[in-house]
């Protein structure tokens, strides 16, 4: 099997980013039936010249990568962004949180671009500042707030990262969440592990604590659905959020695919549910996923769980090797597939009139913490010297 004979689902994100950010476009976006779009965002890239930089995330279409000036997961190009402070305009290809935190490290004379608004994270929305601070409050009560390190992923709103540098705590990513951890746990006994909980608990059994070391926090019920003696012999108390799109692999899909391909390694994201993890034979970032596909010699046969366009990717770029999508029932991240090339060349065309459309900025205050709570996890050990 190959992922070009999987039967294609749209996957709602369960989210409503609509309904919660403006996705008008004064002007009107082109049509996707236009047969100039390519010619039409190849002109406008090149008018902008050095004055535009174009970053695309792992997940986004073809049609867009191709425009990219540099690929990468979400960490690496926030850093890349702020690499680059002689672009004016950085037109971001991802979703909010990853915008957000690229306009968080850039200068302030920068501007970050976000073509299409409506391409938010259900992740990220599953963690709202009110539902933080009340869950804090709930520790607080318990007496456990004052050992508890908040670290939040990085696929989460500026202003979660916010709580987090305001309260002793950092970001993580999955290239890093193991150093982040250990980082915590010096500073304090517990952590509050934001807002994914499979990445929280994928990453505390890597690091030796055991399932019953953590507790999941429902903000949906009073007192997160704990009580105080939980929250007190807990290790890690795990936010009740998860990807709407990795948390649909299935452990039964290993076993399939084990049974179907002879030799196949499994290779999938942290944000998979444990089960799928722990039969798997690799896990890691979208950037260790590629690389560890880049490694891999000729005629090695693959099974990947992650967003299907990385893998229709992979597939397409290394046709030596036999690259499968783990599940057959998971399809794209309809908020990353959200930026198009109509929202591209619209975003692009506008640049070029002068017209600054769809900038993330994010409030100086809120700016001030996130920002903190980023460079303790730029601060990490060994960080510094990764791209
Ligand atoms: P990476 O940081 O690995 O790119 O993941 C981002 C993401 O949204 C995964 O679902
Ligand atoms: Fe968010 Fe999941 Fe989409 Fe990543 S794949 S952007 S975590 S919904």
């Amino acid at each position: 099997m190959t992922t070009t004979d999987l039967p294609l689902l749209v996957l709602g994100t369960g989210a409503d980013p609509d309904s919660e950010r403006g996705v008008e476009c004064p002007g009107g976006l082109p049509a996707s039936s236009d047969p100039d779009l390519v010619e039409r965002a190849r002109k406008a890239k090149e008018a902008l010249g050095d004055q535009l930089f174009v970053l695309g995330h792992h997940y986004q279409r073809n049609e867009v990568i191709a425009f990219a000036d540099v690929t990468g997961d979400s960490f690496k190009l926030a850093k890349e962004a702020a690499a680059r402070p002689e672009a004016p305009y950085i037109v971001f290809c991802g979703v909010h949180f990853m915008a957000e935190s690229a306009d968080i490290l850039t200068a302030d004379d920068q501007q970050v671009i976000l073509p299409d608004l409506a391409a938010g994270c259900s992740m990220a929305d599953m963690a709202r500042l009110q539902q933080v601070e009340d869950a804090w409050d709930v520790l607080t009560d318990a007496g456990v707030a004052d050992v508890t390190v908040p670290v939040t992923y990085m696929n989460s709103s500026a202003d979660i990262k916010a709580f987090c540098g305001r309260n002793g705590g950092a970001v993580c990513t999955s290239s890093n969440a193991e150093r982040a951890l250990s980082w915590a746990f010096e500073q304090g006994t517990k952590v509050l592990f934001l807002p994914d909980q499979h990445l929280g608990r994928n990453t505390a059994v890597q690091m030796g604590l055991g399932l019953d070391d953590c507790v999941v926090f429902d903000p949906h019920r009073p007192g997160g659905g704990l009580t105080s003696e939980q929250l007190a012999d807990a290790t890690m108390i795990l936010w009740r959020g998860h990807c709407s799109v990795h948390g649909r692999f299935a452990a039964e899909s290993v076993d399939d695919i084990r049974a179907r391909v002879p030799g196949v390694q499994v290779l999938v994201h942290p944000e998979c549910k444990h089960e799928v993890v722990t039969k798997a034979d690799l896990v890691g970032s979208t950037e260790f996923i590629i690389q560890t596909v880049e490694a891999a010699p000729a005629g090695s046969a693959w099974a990947i769980g992650t967003e299907l366009n990385l893998v229709q990717r992979l597939a397409q770029d290394h046709p030596d090797k036999s690259i499968s999508f783990l599940d057959k029932t998971v399809c794209f991240c309809s908020t990353m597939n959200r930026i198009d090339l109509p929202h591209f060349v619209w975003a692009l065309e506008n640049l070029v009139d002068g017209n600054v459309v769809n900038r993330i900025q994010v409030d100086p205050e809120t700016e001030r913490w996130a920002k903190l709570a980023l460079q303790r996890m730029l601060d990490l050990p060994g960080e510094s010297h990764k791209d």
